[in-house]
């Protein structure tokens, strides 16, 4: 009977040890993982109510003869607890003071960039146009070739339009192979917004179109994309006089007094008599350098509406003529003694440090 009751107390011995064993590997895996605050898993697992503790009260059943053994694991278990809460509460407050911040710090200032030198250009050229009373509009980027080539007396395949270096449009879906045909292109001068200003039959006009233009081009002078500005006035008795005043008034205002133009005879199909103006070399003055070679850069054409050209766009000739010109932005801008700017293919080369610098 001795032996069997000596049986049981042993069992009841190495049930204690397991459940405290196995309430360690809970309370360590369950403390590491928890989100709670320190204090309330302390509560869990060491409180008066935890399990601990209740294994910890079945000690005073416990034969005297294990009480020791016992009392190693229960002290074992309760160290192994307690520093697994003393190690969360190590990694809790490291968190929090990384997350601290003094909400009453000035902010890091972000990196301020400004507008793109094209667009200072463009907000520029509108400004001084609008002085003289020519209000900036826009018309297609994409249009029928009807615009920039035949109501501007090109006829489609004429020669002429070779100079433009066309991009034509295909699109998905497009009927038939020959793409030309169809005749969408990519605008390749702002021109194409002449007729389409007549079009809108409201006389005189005085149009700053400037737009994105589109050729097979690129070298130091010249980019597949750029822009134009195209002035057009129409009215009665306009004459070359009105022509060069209004170009002198802007090369003034853009490149400074110290800046001349010139201006040479030159063939355009929509104009008659055509031009091509030229200003000094802001680089060299005048010297000659690799940008301009001679000394003189052309900023682009201008010239008297021809006739045929206004009547395409329904305007009475016996009444009305006009002037037209159309540049580049990009160059004229270029042409700013201050650019420094040697490269038309740096504007569009998107490197910051060299945008920074305008
Ligand atoms: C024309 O495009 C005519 N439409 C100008 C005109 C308008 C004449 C009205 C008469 C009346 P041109 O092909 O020369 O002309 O181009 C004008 C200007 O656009 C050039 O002088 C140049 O400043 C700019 N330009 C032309 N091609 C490029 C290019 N690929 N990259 C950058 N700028 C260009």
């Amino acid at each position: 009977m001795k032996k069997i009751i000596k049986t049981e107390e042993r069992l009841a011995k190495e049930q204690v040890i397991r459940l405290l064993l196995t309430l360690q590997e809970d309370a360590v895996a369950s403390i590491s993982e928890s989100v709670d605050p320190v204090d309330v898993l302390r509560l869990t697992w060491l409180g008066k109510n935890s399990e601990f503790i209740k294994l910890a009260s079945s000690m005073r059943t416990v034969p005297t003869e294990d009480k020791q053994q016992i009392g190693a694991v229960l002290n074992g278990v309760k160290v192994a607890i307690e520093g697994t809460l003393s190690k969360k509460q190590q990694s809790t407050n490291a968190a929090t003071s990384e997350e601290w911040f003094d909400t009453t710090e000035p902010g890091e200032q972000p990196a301020l960039g400004h507008l793109h030198i094209v667009t200072q250009a463009i907000t520029e050229i509108t400004d001084i146009f609008n002085r003289l009373g020519f209000t900036r509009v826009r018309h297609p980027e994409i249009d029928w070739d009807w615009y920039p080539f035949e109501a501007l007396n090109m006829p489609h395949s004429h020669p002429a339009s070779d100079e433009w270096e066309t991009f034509y449009i295909r699109y998905p879906g497009m009927p038939g192979k020959d793409y030309k045909k169809q005749k969408i292109v990519l605008t390749p001068h702002t021109s194409n917004g002449q007729v389409r200003e007549m079009e809108k039959g409201i006389l005189p006009i005085r149009m700053i179109n400037i737009a994105k233009c589109y050729r097979r081009q690129i070298d130091i002078s010249h980019t597949p994309m750029f822009h134009q500005f195209e002035g057009l006035y129409v009215d009665k008795n306009v004459s070359i006089g009105h022509l060069k005043g209004v170009l002198d008034y802007f090369a003034k205002h853009f490149f400074g007094p110290d800046r001349t133009t010139r201006i040479r005879p030159y063939h355009f199909q929509f104009t008659e008599p055509s031009f091509e103006i030229d200003i000094s070399c802001g680089i060299c003055h005048g010297k000659g350098c690799k940008l301009c070679k001679e000394g003189w850069l052309e900023l682009g054409g201008a010239g008297m509406t021809h006739p045929q050209v206004l009547k395409n766009g329904g305007v009475d000739t016996t009444i009305y003529n006009g002037f037209a010109f159309g540049w580049g932005v990009e160059r004229t801008y270029m042409m700013k003694s201050n650019s420094n700017l040697d490269d038309i293919r740096l504007i569009y080369g998107n490197d910051v440090r060299f945008l920074k610098q305008f």
